[in-house]
């Protein structure tokens, strides 16, 4: 069958990561999606900072990428404009598409799913909040005959990164931010980490998620870790504690039973022996405390190139599992690769 043509939006460490391994692994790609997907475009702003890159894939062209003849928009550009109004384009011309935007999600998200659903397409976000880790789809599928009451998560890998440091080595905070700037963790402007602003837009997804509602970026309360110094990390080690920028979304039920949503980013004290309170590094976790189904840990690596690209692709996978079946071929044709035997376990 014809190929699933893709173009990306934007190709940074994510990116440079998404479009190496579909070229690497053509074959298993083909496999699951049951037709060759191809990357047909790259929009950049500077194609010579891009070596990585086949250079005949590389435009500057964004909105020529979008009005042609991709079948698969993955934006990686991040932030409101341009991504915005291109991904609007996109929807409105039929083409699904693949995000991890979370600020754009977090305050235009009504916008974008509206034109989704008017067009017949979808939008896939897997990678938004907490990179690697599947959490956005058992949120939104597996958890949705429940009734979720809280979810308490580290989001910002880059803060988990420097608040773990400060604990354990002693390091200081502006070093140990070049270090996750290094490592590729931090926003292209590391203020929207260690402010609070990245956490807040994705408190806001995994709320809206949660408790199938909108809650938007401006919905949440936040408060980041610049004003975190050696001297509260120590205090809380005094009180067997650990400091941890926490992203709270919870049910609240007024005394007349009211119920609302409240969200909130903010450095805690959390006891050592917490779940959270182990998490290290640029790792991610989120607590889920359900109804029925008790309490849920999700935990992985929530930042960096190539995990986020695995969440990327998972989602390039499923739309274009969807464009083949969405009367262009069967689901059959997503032959398994590797033959199923039965094991000796004994
Ligand atoms: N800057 C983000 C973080 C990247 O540090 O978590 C992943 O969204």
């Amino acid at each position: 069958r014809e190929p699933i043509r893709v173009a990306l939006l934007g190709c940074g460490t994510v990116g440079t990561e998404v479009v190496r391994l579909l070229q690497e692994h053509p074959t298993e790609y083909a496999a699951r999606t049951g037709a060759p997907v191809r990357v047909t475009g790259v929009a950049v702003r500077r194609p010579h900072k891009h070596p990585d890159v086949p250079e005949q894939l590389l435009t500057t062209d964004a909105a020529a990428l979008v009005e042609g003849s991709a079948d698969v928009i993955v934006e990686l550009i991040g932030g409101i404009e341009p991504a915005r109004s291109l991904l609007l384009a996109a929807l409105r011309a039929g083409k699904s598409v693949v995000t991890a935007n979370k600020a754009l999600l977090a305050e235009h998200g009504s916008e974008l799913y509206a034109a989704a659903d008017a067009n017949g397409v979808d939008i896939y976000f897997e990678a938004a909040v907490a990179g690697a880790i599947p959490l956005l789809r058992p949120l939104r599928e597996s958890l949705a005959g429940d009734r979720i009451n809280r979810v308490t998560g580290i989001v910002n890998g880059t803060s988990n990164y420097i608040l773990s440091a400060m604990d354990s080595t002693g390091a200081g905070y502006e070093e140990t931010l070049e270090e996750a700037n290094r490592l590729g963790y931090a926003e292209a402007d590391p203020t929207a980490d260690v402010d609070g602003f990245d956490a807040a837009s994705k408190a806001a997804i995994l709320a809206s998620l949660a408790f199938h509602t909108r809650v938007g970026a401006g919905d949440v309360h936040r408060e980041g870790i610049s004003g975190i110094g050696a001297g509260d990390i120590e205090a809380a080690r005094s009180l067997n504690r650990t400091v941890k920028l926490l992203a709270i979304c919870e049910r609240v039920i007024d005394e007349d039973g009211t119920e609302s949503v409240s969200a909130r980013v903010h450095p805690a004290m959390i006891p050592r022996d917490h779940p959270l309170a182990g998490v290290g590094g640029a790792f991610n976790a989120v607590f889920v405390e359900a109804e029925s189904a008790g309490q849920l840990m999700f935990y992985g690596q929530g930042a960096g190139g190539a995990p986020t690209a695995s969440a990327v692709l998972g989602d390039l996978v499923a739309a274009a599992r969807n464009v083949v079946v969405s009367g262009k071929g069967p689901r059959e044709s997503a032959h398994a690769q590797l033959p199923a035997r039965a094991m000796d376990w004994t």
